[in-house]
């Protein structure tokens, strides 16, 4: 609207450093705000220091999140302050290569709008193959109403060329299942099987947007994410295929830590920083997927995150500087034993770690 904009635009910034939130664990927790970020972000706004929001998390538009995190949080979010797991793969859309995609996870028919409105064309969802074939997953857990509501009519002949996982799974035991079929089939179609085995690229590609194997939500410990979807995928596949053990099945990852979703993030960042400046909020020009900026107006870069493994990880290989939480995963951790050290010190909550880096960088 035209009064967040306003809000936005008072915040211009020329400064050379910024932030780089995480969500889950550092602004929430499951569908509680976390008591310092409401300040903290307010701060920010003050002192007219640009920041965006990367998460692991998705299955909606990064509208959707926006809206959803500044209800949350009480202050003003814009969606092109949003990096989640798989919005880069918008920039996989205009590949012809991906016409058909099973696109896994997210809630009823989400990710299907979310893939539609990246660009991809023929987006389909296991609800889809299990109202057309309903004993391809004996087990699965959809009523009359989901099929209703969510499902639409395919041809099941059409071979699929991807398999893009948008979100966790919601039907685990559906999801897991198709998506073998997929990996092993000939060429992508539904009911075949490819002859050869032993092979660690699947038949056809597999994208998985989040590695997290933890997340933290409002119970006292954290909980599986889309990263246990990946180790049981990855475990039958090299189960079926008989792969020897230095072997492994070929897929792209992205989300955090991997450098790709850092260096969108980048983009995303100087795009925001840009439009503070000129108050022109505009849909940017999203890169090239793997592509670094080749120029910063930032010094600094604080990724403030409580996943160890993700967050505090992808800033410390890609550059950044990295501050660690008290309010999310890492809480039951021994900091002396992280692979990961933060570069920036770790915080009992993200107003605390706020406040310090903009004394640091008085
Ligand atoms: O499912 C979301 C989770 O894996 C991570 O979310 O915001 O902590 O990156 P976030
Ligand atoms: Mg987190």
């Amino acid at each position: 609207s035209k009064l967040s904009q306003l809000a936005f635009a008072r915040n211009y910034s020329r400064k050379d450093f910024a932030f780089v939130f995480d969500i889950d664990g550092v602004l929430i927790r499951g569908k509680d705000p976390i008591a310092a970020a409401t300040p903290a972000l307010e701060l920010l706004n003050e002192h007219r220091v640009p920041y965006i929001l990367m998460t692991n998390g998705g299955g909606v538009s990064e509208k959707a999140k926006a809206d959803h995190i500044a209800k949350i949080v009480g202050v003003p979010i814009s969606p092109w302050q949003i990096v989640q797991s798989h919005t880069p793969l918008r920039t996989l859309a205009n590949d012809r290569k991906h016409n058909r995609v099973l696109c896994i996870g997210g809630v009823g028919d989400a990710v299907r709008h979310v893939a539609k409105s990246y660009g991809f064309e023929d987006v389909v969802l296991p609800i889809d193959i299990v109202k057309a074939i309903p004993s391809i997953s004996p087990h699965h857990m959809f009523k009359q109403d989901d099929f209703d509501k969510y499902a639409i009519d395919i041809d099941v002949n059409v071979p699929f060329r991807a398999i893009l996982v948008f979100n966790d799974p919601r039907d685990m035991s559906t999801d897991v299942q198709i998506v073998q079929d997929l990996l092993n089939s000939q060429d992508g179609v539904l009911g075949t099987k490819r002859k050869r085995r032993r092979l660690e690229d699947p038949a056809i590609p597999i994208v998985f947007s989040n590695s997290d194997v933890y997340y933290s939500n409002e119970y006292s410990l954290p909980r599986f994410g889309q990263g246990a979807f990946r180790i049981i995928t990855e475990e039958l596949y090299s189960h079926i295929n008989q792969l020897r053990p230095h072997e492994a099945m070929s897929s792209l990852l992205c989300g955090k830590p991997f450098k790709l979703q850092y260096d969108f993030a980048h983009h995303v960042l100087i795009d925001w920083r840009e439009m503070l400046i000129t108050n022109k909020f505009e849909q940017p020009k999203y890169p090239l997927l793997g592509t670094a900026p080749t120029a910063s107006p930032f010094k600094n870069i604080y990724m403030v995150g409580d996943n160890p493994a993700s967050d505090i990880q992808g800033a410390n290989d890609h550059g950044w500087e990295s501050v660690l939480l008290r309010t999310g995963v890492y809480a039951d951790e021994d900091l002396s034993s992280l692979e990961a050290q933060p570069t920036a010190g770790v915080f009992n909550d993200v107003y605390d770690a706020v406040l310090e880096i903009l004394r640091v960088n008085k």
